[in-house]
């Protein structure tokens, strides 16, 4: 056996040992480096006479070469090693029963302000919003509510500091798009309001609404009466009867209170859960902007006019999935909140 034989014998005796990916790599650069025996080899290669030396270079690539695909094989075999044992640690057992996927539902409140926003943004209103925590005048003083009028009594307000309130209705967002915004207008605003109501089945001290305004040069009552026909019927799935109950709110003139024949019994049950008897049902507040509102935005009464209204979300979302009491909107069980699983879009 030469030299270059037992080189390389010694050399695969080695890498059969080798246990690590690293090792092997020591291992290489140990026999194949500058510095190792194989290097050494190489170096006395120079010295040796002219015909000698090109036989033996051939000779030394030829044993390199082995030893290289050696480590090769080596270095392929350590790698599945270790993929074979990584598969072994993280095995999948594709007996066990699969894990339900838990899907949520969109809150009810939720589903009927998109419902709401769909509607109006489909008749050309566009989304406004405005600060829950208001300035007094945007409350109320430019709703022509001023200081010590009966009407503020209609609120039972949270004061937070002298001449600051949380919003006791999304009004204020009229009042703000106004004064940013010269007219055309046409906007809607849905949003949460707050009142020092007691908590009972109908009333919440926090809730939400939506409010609508139109502000244009010729918008009629008529054109309020389309638009909220329209908006409840689509509320409500079906084709729904409408009527105008004259009312007061301090920020319109003429004011009216919307009501609408009762989704569940249309009049005809004296024992109707929804309407308990009377047939109609009380949505939503409205009437034409009152020319001082208008003023007080820095419009000119004699050129534009509009309307407004405001409904509260609760209570349409009780009447459309007849629910009696709304504190269940609030109390987060999930098995009142799976119920609504797929409804509305
Ligand atoms: C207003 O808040 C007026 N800003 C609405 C309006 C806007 C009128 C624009 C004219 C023009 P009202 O106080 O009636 O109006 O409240 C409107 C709706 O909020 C009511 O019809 C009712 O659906 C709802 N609402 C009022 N108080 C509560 C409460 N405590 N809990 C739940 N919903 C309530």
């Amino acid at each position: 056996m030469n030299d270059l034989d037992k080189l390389h014998k010694q050399a695969c005796d080695k890498i059969k040992h080798a246990k690590t990916l690293q090792s092997l790599q020591e291992l290489k650069a140990e026999i194949l480096g500058k510095a190792g025996s194989f290097g050494q080899m190489l170096r006395e290669v120079g010295k040796l006479p002219r015909d000698v030396r090109k036989t033996r270079g051939a000779e030394l690539n030829q044993v390199k070469n082995a030893i290289e695909s050696a480590f090769e094989l080596a270095n392929q075999a350590l790698q599945n090693e270790l993929v074979q044992q990584e598969l072994a640690r993280s095995r999948y057992d594709v007996t066990l029963p699969g894990r339900r996927t838990v899907w949520g539902a969109m809150h009810p409140l939720r589903l009927i302000e998109l419902e709401a926003i769909h509607c109006l943004t489909a008749l050309g209103f566009q989304v406004a919003d405005g600060p829950q925590l208001e300035h007094d005048w945007y409350n109320f003083e430019a709703l022509n509510i001023p200081e010590n009028h009966p009407a503020r009594d209609m609120h039972d307000t949270f004061f937070v500091a002298p001449r600051i309130v949380l919003r006791t209705h999304t009004s204020n967002v009229q009042i703000r798009t106004m004064v940013q915004q010269k007219p055309p207008v046409r906007i809607i605003a849905p949003g949460m309001v707050y009142r020092r109501d007691e908590v009972d089945p109908t009333h919440s001290p926090v809730f939400h609404q939506i409010e609508g305004l139109w502000v244009d040069d010729k918008v009629t009552f008529a054109d309020m009466k389309g638009v909220l026909h329209r908006f409840i019927s689509y509320l409500f799935k079906k084709e729904v009867r409408v009527r105008f109950r004259p009312s007061y709110f301090p920020f319109t003139e003429p004011s009216c209170e919307m009501d609408f024949g009762c989704v569940l019994c249309e009049g005809t049950l004296t024992t109707c859960r929804v309407c308990r008897g009377r047939g109609w049902l009380e949505i939503a507040g409205a009437g034409m902007v009152d020319p001082a509102v208008l003023e007080s935005v820095g419009y000119d009464p004699e050129a534009v006019q509009g309307f407004a209204f405001g409904a509260g979300i609760e209570r349409i979302a009780m009447l459309r999935f007849l629910i009696d009491d709304i504190r269940l909107f609030y109390d987060n069980d999930v098995r009142f909140l799976q119920q609504f699983r797929g409804q509305g879009f």
